[in-house]
């Protein structure tokens, strides 16, 4: 698919009834109690949310929160259909769930927790309320945590937010834990799956997934995309990190993809520190050549080593990015440094590049629609002529790639 997202899209208003959905991370981050923190109340299911006079509301409000939630979900949010792919041997991208499920002796992906666990809202069944429906895919409570003991209060007069998250929702609206919940199924795909023929999940970037699901939310503040993109990159790059080290021992392709995911999420990590911490990003440049040199010497130690640093440091550095506030000045900074780094990224290949791509089009659509200023034509061809060059990784020329990156630089000086 491109990544190329429409700007100025708007989360789209239609008419239908209500339907379930899921949650639930693979492979423990570093952090991993902040994913999971929520273990002991009941998944109640979208069914619980969707009703007319809640979350499905067919005359959404004209300001946020819409509380037509559950119809955009479920009408255009790929994460309700997320179960449904389990069983469905037509996709249009050619791939087979079941030739996934044999490869991995799974006798049926739709039962198998290993494949649950991010195409449902895979809990035990003693956390299932009574309207759970595990062919809900992933709803609400697979991102917004279990409901059980806010559902009623939480559309009371003076409840909060925070007295939702102290009984169990999950705080989406902290960028950081936004990031973690994401990325959690967005990259943490182990070497197994993909050998079994799983789409390896090389393309995260917060940001523009987000304005793709598409967002049933607003964030505030024109710059919020910014510390979306930022903190995005950053847990991304430890993940990233995190499973080169677990592919350390294996060899070929998914030990390349692996490394060539660090690479993307490095190039643009690279950029992000050169404007919040030079001493980071020298750091971060560093540990990416050295994981290139192990890597292309089989030193699988060295991969092993250096991938657990950087992941630590990454760690360290997603909550004092997410804990930042990005202005006008420093989006401009970053887009003009990003687009400068058009030779850089193309030189390292198409998943750095495709990174840059997503996170000029990202911080680029916040910034022309801030206050003063207006999206640029020649700006929007230039995008389109870099995501153009990403089509096919196979035939992707640094050149035409760097070319328009110039062009786009210009645009924004
Ligand atoms: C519980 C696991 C899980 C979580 C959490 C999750 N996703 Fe997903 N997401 C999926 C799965 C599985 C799919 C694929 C659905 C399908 O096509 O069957 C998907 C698909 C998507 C797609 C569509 C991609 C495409 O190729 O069309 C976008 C965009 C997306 N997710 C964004 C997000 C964002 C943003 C977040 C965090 C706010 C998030 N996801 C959280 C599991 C998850
Ligand atoms: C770590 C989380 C994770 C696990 C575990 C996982 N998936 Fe996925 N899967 C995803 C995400 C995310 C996508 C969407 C990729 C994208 O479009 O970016 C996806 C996409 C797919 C697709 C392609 C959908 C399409 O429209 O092309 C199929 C098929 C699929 N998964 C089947 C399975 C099966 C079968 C299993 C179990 C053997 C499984 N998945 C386990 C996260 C996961
Ligand atoms: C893939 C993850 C994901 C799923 C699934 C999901 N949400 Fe959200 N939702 C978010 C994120 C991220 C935000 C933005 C942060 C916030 O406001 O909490 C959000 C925000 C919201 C908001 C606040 C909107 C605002 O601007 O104030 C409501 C209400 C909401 N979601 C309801 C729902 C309902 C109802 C469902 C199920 C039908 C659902 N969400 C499914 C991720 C998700």
């Amino acid at each position: 698919m491109s990544h190329r997202v429409a700007w100025g899209a708007v989360v789209a208003i239609f008419i239908l009834a209500a339907v379930i959905g899921g949650k639930a991370p693979t492979s423990a981050p570093l952090v991993p109690d902040l994913v999971h923190a929520q273990a002991n109340y009941k998944y109640t299911g979208a069914a619980s949310c969707g009703s007319s006079s809640c979350h499905g509301s067919t005359k959404p409000k004209a300001d946020f929160p819409k509380l037509n939630e559950n119809i955009v979900w479920q009408q255009k949010d790929k994460h309700a259909k997320a179960y449904a792919t389990l069983t469905n041997e037509k996709l249009k991208s050619g791939v087979s769930p079941s030739k996934i499920a044999q490869n991995l002796k799974i006798a049926k992906a739709e039962t198998s927790s290993k494949c649950l666990v991010c195409h449902a809202v895979d809990v035990k069944p003693e956390l299932r309320g009574p309207k759970f429906d595990i062919s809900e895919g992933v709803h609400c409570d697979g991102c917004h945590g279990p409901a059980e003991k806010w559902l009623e209060p939480h559309a009371e007069k003076g409840w909060t937010h925070e007295k939702s998250v102290a009984v169990g929702m999950y705080d989406t609206k902290s960028m950081l834990l936004r990031g973690e919940k994401c990325v959690s199924c967005h990259l943490a795909i182990d070497h197994e799956m993909v050998a079994a023929g799983h789409p390896d999940l090389l393309a995260f970037e917060l940001d523009t997934f987000s304005a793709q699901m598409p967002p049933h939310w607003r964030d505030k503040g024109p710059f919020a995309p910014t510390k979306a993109w930022a903190t995005g990159q950053v847990i991304s790059l430890r993940e990233a990190a995190k499973q080169l080290g677990d592919r350390a021992n294996a060899s070929g392709p998914l030990v390349t993809d692996a490394l060539s995911k660090v690479q993307g999420h490095g190039a643009v990590v690279k950029v992000l520190f050169g404007v919040v911490d030079p001493a980071v990003q020298k750091s971060v440049e560093t540990d990416v050549a050295t994981l290139t040199d192990a890597v292309s010497k089989g030193d699988k130690a060295k991969i092993a080593a250096t991938s657990k640093s950087l992941a630590t440091a990454m760690n360290g550095q997603a909550a004092k990015v997410a804990a930042r506030d990005f202005d006008a000045a420093a989006t401009k900074k970053l887009l003009g440094d990003l687009a400068a780094s058009g030779d850089a990224l193309g030189a390292v290949g198409p998943r750095a590049a495709e990174q840059g791509a997503m996170a000029m089009d990202r911080l680029y659509s916040a910034y022309s629609k801030s206050p003063g200023q207006k999206a640029d034509k020649a700006a929007g061809d230039a995008l389109d002529k870099m995501f153009g060059t990403l089509d096919d990784p196979k035939k992707f020329d640094a050149k035409t790639f760097s070319g328009a990156a110039k062009t786009f630089g210009d645009t924004v000086k």
